[in-house]
């Protein structure tokens, strides 16, 4: 492992975003952020300079890595563009792809005999789009899909349409691993067809096995 991304700048994205609703309601969801945090671990142990950007996780930041804490989709995009140039964008985030359109500045009241509640949601900015589009983008852009169903199928279409290089698909739902577990199964898909599946393994194992593919990659 050491020394396989040396040189190398690496901007890794983990964890959820939170959407506020008003001062004490948010939209979220259940991404744990550890398999960001596990790449950002082990591209730092391959000798990367890396650049965490994280949402609300409970993790330690890994030694060596430099970490800045965001909260919504919109402060994450700010926070990665402000981050570029690098040679690898790694987007394991799960961003949040709508948002309240207003942020109610004292906490919602329900009225009495009220029975329901319509929240007016927006389209956020698709961070991993941005940077495959960026004038510096990254050489090697990855991308995530967690997927219920024909995981495969979702995920060629999700590297396609925002134009990244691969992506690493998995299975998420009742029955698989992913979003909170510490074992998770990856489908790694590229531009050129190929599909390699690693794992089930721990994440840290899979984090190893991508950075050696991301630094087969750039070589
Ligand atoms: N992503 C992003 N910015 C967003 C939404 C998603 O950068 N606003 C990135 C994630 O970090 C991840 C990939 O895009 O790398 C996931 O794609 P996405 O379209 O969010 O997947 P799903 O939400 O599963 O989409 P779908 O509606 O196809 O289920």
């Amino acid at each position: 492992m050491s020394g396989l991304l040396a040189g190398r700048r690496v901007l890794v994205s983990a964890g959820p975003t939170y959407e506020d609703i008003d001062p004490v309601r948010f939209l979220g969801n259940r991404s744990s952020g550890k398999m960001g945090f596990a790449i950002a671990a082990a591209a730092q142990a391959a000798g990367a300079q890396v650049q965490l950007v994280a949402g609300p996780v409970q993790l330690p930041t890994p030694p060596g890595v430099a970490r800045t804490d965001v909260r919504s989709a919109a402060q994450m995009h700010a926070a990665v563009l402000q981050a570029l140039p690098c040679d690898v964008y790694v987007g394991a985030a799960a961003v949040a792809d709508f948002t309240p359109r207003t942020v109610a500045r004292e906490k919602l009241k329900k009225a009495p005999g009220q029975d329901g509640l319509v929240l007016e949601l927006v389209r956020t900015a698709d961070i991993l789009a941005a940077v495959a589009a960026h004038p510096q983008r990254p050489r090697l852009v990855v991308g995530f899909a967690a997927e219920t169903h024909d995981v495969a199928a979702y995920a060629r279409a999700k590297l396609e349409r925002k134009g990244v290089d691969l992506v690493c698909a998995n299975r998420v739902g009742p029955g698989a691993q992913g979003f909170e577990s510490d074992d998770n199964a990856l489908l790694v898909l590229d531009r050129a067809g190929t599909a390699q599946a690693l794992g089930p393994a721990p994440k840290a194992v899979l984090a190893a096995q991508l950075v050696r593919l991301f630094a087969e990659r750039l070589a």
